[in-house]
């Protein structure tokens, strides 16, 4: 294959991009370099621009079909192929979202007011999510590192019907090892609660990071459980909106089915998104592992920047594009460095308080971008901090 070309730098203005049209929204002013929420400033993989050209040029956008081999096996060979896990065609249910998904199985997993449990600092559409489908969150702060007996207490204390774990972890980028994910599974066995694993990022890891699906584990669970995925964090095309489940136990499947299809109307699938999942599983795992190596110099570049600039120890996640800097170190604090990284630097870097417990004094920095780009954002947290330090 040939190389990819990460390099360039795509123009995202005019596109309506949540995070560099609209970075107002979260940082109340425009005109920010963003290294926001998570998606990339790459271009998707060129054969997903060929079948949606070729899509369009036909002109054919009636209802469409997702239930058929063509999708659901393009999955059942994703998970074979990347995380060597065997699964069921049958496991496989369409979503329009991941955190679609999230709701519906909140719901059906648990009543009202039932507890759910998460490790947090967290995505924070889990909080949003969550709390509003009327469950009671219960964060497990793991900021200071996750222990399984921790997660036990947890369990103990709360009983909580659910446990929605991410695999990996937005925001703190641990790739859960098979030792761990076997506990967690005991334990949910052992508390009766359900489990759910949002996968979407488990398709970006460092170099020699082994993926561990809990797909894999589901015959060793007696608990409801589920994976949700979706092609759009590493192949940078959530905005075609399609996503996808698999929910092993056929009651619950026909459950959530029925939730998608008669309660929530949801049956026919985006054609143009069901299309490039299938072209990204099908076709690009090479330029993944591509994806991949870029993002793993990206986060080389970055440690020996902040080693040098900022005399900074840092330490390189196992998984995610997203960087996670303890500013306590750097002597600065979280509210003057905002206002002088906006203000006067004009970059937007995520507070960490956003992603809930353990969040505070960190920032979130997505390097899912090309390394002009990451060079020129950390040169501005270099000069915010130094501006700070020198203010002193
Ligand atoms: C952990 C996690 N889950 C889900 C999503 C969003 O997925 P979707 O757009 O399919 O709901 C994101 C996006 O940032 C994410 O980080």
């Amino acid at each position: 294959m040939d190389k990819i070309d990460f390099d360039t730098v795509v123009d995202r203005y005019g596109t309506y991009s949540t995070q560099w049209d609209y970075v107002q929204d979260r940082f109340g002013q425009a005109d920010l370099l963003p290294f926001t929420i998570s998606d990339m400033d790459f271009k998707a993989p060129s054969s997903v621009g060929t079948v949606l050209r070729t899509a369009a040029e036909r002109g054919v956008f009636g209802y469409t079909r997702w239930n058929h081999a063509d999708f659901k096996g393009a999955i059942q060979n994703w998970f074979l192929q990347r995380y060597a896990a065997t699964i069921a065609q049958d496991w496989v249910v369409y979503s329009p979202s991941v955190i679609f998904s999230l709701a519906k199985l909140v719901d059906q997993f648990s009543r009202p007011g039932a507890k759910v449990v998460t490790l947090s600092p967290c995505y924070d559409a889990f909080i949003a999510t969550i709390e509003a489908n009327d469950r009671q969150l219960i964060q497990l702060d793991i900021s200071a590192g996750f222990t399984l007996e921790a997660l036990e207490a947890v369990f103990a204390r709360e009983h909580p019907a659910v446990f929605v774990l991410c695999n990996p972890h937005n925001p703190l980028g641990i790739a859960w090892t098979h030792a761990q994910l076997q506990g967690m599974v005991t334990l949910c066995n052992a508390y009766h609660v359900a489990i759910i694993s949002d996968e979407i990022h488990l398709d970006i890891l460092r170099a020699g990071v082994q993926p561990h699906t809990l797909a894999a584990y589901f015959n060793r669970l007696t608990v409801p459980c589920a994976v949700l995925s979706s092609a759009s964090k590493a192949f940078n095309i959530p905005a075609l909106g399609c996503s996808y489940g698999l929910i092993p136990d056929e009651r619950q499947r026909l459950e959530f089915l029925y939730t998608l299809k008669q309660r929530n109307a949801l049956s026919s699938v985006p054609y143009l998104g069901m299309l490039a999942t299938m072209t990204c599983y099908n076709h690009e795992a090479a330029w993944l592992d591509q994806l991949n190596a870029y993002l793993d110099a990206n986060f080389t570049f970055m440690t020996q920047f902040l080693a040098t600039r900022l005399n900074y120890a840092y330490t390189v996640p196992h998984a995610t594009y997203l960087a996670w800097l303890d500013i306590r170190p750097l002597g600065v604090d979280m509210a003057a460095l905002q206002a002088e990284l906006v203000d006067h630097q004009q970059v937007a870097i995520m507070d960490g308080r956003v992603y809930g417990k353990g969040g505070a004094n960190h920032l979130r920095f997505n390097l899912g971008a090309p390394r002009t780009k990451v060079v020129d954002g950390l040169n501005r947290l270099r000069r915010a901090v130094d501006q700070l330090t020198q203010e002193k």
